[in-house]
């Protein structure tokens, strides 16, 4: 079954988003172009400073916007977001679980601090956030939607040299399979969803980071944050679990910036991941 099938969050005005990581970055455009939408949005982010001046800068435009400091790699804070949300505005219908850090560190370092981190950041953030909201969004008994932030790092292949940002987006990938699993056995009028964004323009990503993976064989195209916006957007409007940029978006939602090679390169390394494990090779096929 194509994913656009599922039941979609059919009206957005209105209703509440929890955005983390929503200081800046991919966070901060997904919450202004929610809030454009009409939805009353919360920001979390463990920059208390930055999300606040987001805030601002999104009420001065005229939405409804709280601003919670969250560090997501805590439960108690995600517990403490989850009921300033509920707090303030009844219930949750749209929760994007997007906050996340970088982690590069080759395996044979025995430090284990910057996986301690990562993994505190991006795999436990996410179940953390799960956990405060899910159960408390699924007995609202209203549409919504529960969407994770994963990246190609780790889920188109392995990026084996960022191994703690590779291994956790991979898990993310997982989790939010799992998640789909059980909300689908519950009935819930809840859904799962999995972001995936390009390399985007941010703290993350950045020209240098393009030409760092063009001349690793990756033909990938700088996008923009708003951009990953509004992919959301249409991939929540859809009902699509896997949020990602295939050829008809890069062409109806983006004018064909993604090159064609791209794709190619992509479909390429997600297969030759499958035919690996398949045909029992080495991962060289799908490592980069
Ligand atoms: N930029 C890219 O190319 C790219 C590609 C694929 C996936 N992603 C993913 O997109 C998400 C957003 O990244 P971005 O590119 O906007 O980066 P960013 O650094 O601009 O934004 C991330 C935000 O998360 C916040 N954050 C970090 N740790 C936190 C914590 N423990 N608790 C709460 N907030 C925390 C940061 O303060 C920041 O505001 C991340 O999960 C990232 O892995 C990014």
């Amino acid at each position: 079954m194509r994913q656009e099938e599922e039941t979609p969050v059919e009206e957005l005005s209105g209703r509440t988003a929890v955005v983390t990581g929503g200081a800046a970055g991919i966070g901060r455009a997904v919450g202004r172009r929610l809030a454009r939408e009409g939805m009353k949005v919360v920001l979390a982010d463990r920059d208390a400073d930055t999300l606040e001046a987001t805030a601002a800068e999104l009420r001065g435009e005229g939405h409804e916007v709280t601003a919670v400091p969250t560090d997501v790699s805590d439960p108690e804070a995600n517990v403490r977001l989850a009921d300033a949300a509920f707090d303030a505005y009844g219930n949750v219908h749209l929760l994007h679980l997007n906050a996340g850090i970088g982690g590069t560190v080759p395996l044979l370092d025995p430090d284990p601090e910057v996986w301690q981190r990562v993994v505190g950041v991006n795999l436990l953030g996410v179940v953390y956030g799960i956990k405060a909201f899910g159960t408390r969004m699924v007995d609202a008994g209203e549409d919504g939607v529960i969407v994770a932030t994963s990246s190609g790092a780790g889920a188109e292949g392995t990026s084996y040299q960022s191994g703690p940002y590779a291994a956790t987006k991979n898990a993310v990938v997982s989790v939010m399979e799992s998640l789909y699993g059980e909300l689908r056995d519950r009935k819930a009028t809840v859904r799962a969803a999995l972001l995936f964004p390009p390399l985007t323009e941010s703290s993350m990503g950045n020209p240098r980071v393009e030409q760092w993976l063009r001349d690793n064989g990756v033909p990938t195209t700088l996008m923009q944050p708003e951009d990953v916006a509004e992919l959301l957007l249409d991939g929540v409007r859809r009902g699509r679990f896997y949020i990602r940029i295939n050829e008809a978006e890069n062409e109806r939602l983006f004018g064909n910036r993604l090159s064609p090679e791209f794709f190619a390169w992509n479909e390429r390394i997600t297969r030759g991941r499958a035919e690996a494990q398949i045909s029992d090779t080495a991962p060289d096929g799908h490592l980069w």
